[in-house]
């Protein structure tokens, strides 16, 4: 597929989502569904890096999933600890920084230790950004940004006038990353589920019947080529746009 390198999202955000309906649909528990899903996050990574995709961030477990039974969650959080120390590797070589959003003091000791391993040890990786939700709830993240700049407010370092979109964006999770231009969610449901609330604000979204475990990088690439279809106009019209594109290209 021919993508337009121009309009290549610098930051794509996925919801992977209908892992279970996936395993349900051929017999099998859900659990299944979730390990199948871990070639699509493979065929993911790839994808952005060929298209030139800077940072992929991934939406592996809600806080909200901590309700769900405790034998799938449990299942869930050992998928993720054994295949990032077999990814590992891998990112190095690939130039992936592997990096974690979301409440790290709800992930048990394992599972928050080889997260932190695999931030130190790709942290001089520059050709991807991966960010990895888990434990992660956009309002709990805004709340907590709240708190901290409350803090900074009560102890005088900062003036309540000083509070504004940049401040809440550097307290946030991973505020020095780029804003979201393309969502993606799979599974057919047309729905946000607390996911970087403040991220999206001016994201473009794709949604695909597809289940996750089925999303691979044509389907991906089928979600840029759509991403670089739309006009995004930031408040402006349509006419100032294409002025403004045209200066550009000259
Ligand atoms: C997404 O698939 C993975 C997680 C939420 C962890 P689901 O497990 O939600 O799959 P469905 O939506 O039940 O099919
Ligand atoms: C959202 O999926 C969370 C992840 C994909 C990790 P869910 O399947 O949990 O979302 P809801 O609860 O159905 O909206
Ligand atoms: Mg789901």
């Amino acid at each position: 597929m021919d993508i337009n390198k121009k309009k290549v999202p610098a930051h794509v955000a996925i919801i992977m989502d209908g892992n279970g309906r996936w395993a349900k649909e051929r017999g099998l528990e859900r659990v299944y569904g979730h390990a199948n899903g871990v070639a699509s996050v493979r065929k993911a990574i790839k994808a952005s890096l060929d298209m030139g995709v800077k940072v992929l961030t991934l939406y592996a477990f809600s806080q909200e999933n901590w309700n769900r039974p405790a034998a799938e969650v449990e299942a869930l959080m050992l998928l993720m600890v054994s295949n990032m120390k077999q990814e590992l590797p891998s990112f190095i070589e690939q130039g992936v920084r592997f990096r974690y959003i979301g409440n790290r003091a709800a992930l048990s000791d394992e599972v928050r230790e080889e997260f932190d391993y695999c931030e130190r040890q790709t942290a001089h990786c520059e050709r991807l950004t991966l960010v990895i939700a888990v434990s992660y709830s956009a309002r709990e993240e805004l709340a907590m940004a709240a708190q901290k700049i409350a803090r900074r407010a009560v102890e005088g370092e900062i003036r309540v006038e000083d509070i504004d979109v940049d401040m809440m964006e550097e307290n946030l999770y991973a505020g020095d990353l780029p804003a979201v231009d393309l969502m993606i969610r799979t599974s057919g449901e047309i729905r946000i589920s607390n996911f970087l609330l403040w991220q999206v604000a001016y994201a473009e979204f794709y949604f695909t019947d597809l289940y996750w475990p089925d999303f691979d990088e044509k389907e991906y690439e089928k979600a840029v080529e759509y991403y670089g279809r739309r006009e995004r106009r930031f408040g402006k019209t349509s006419e100032q746009i294409k002025l403004e594109n045209s200066i550009n290209q000259e």
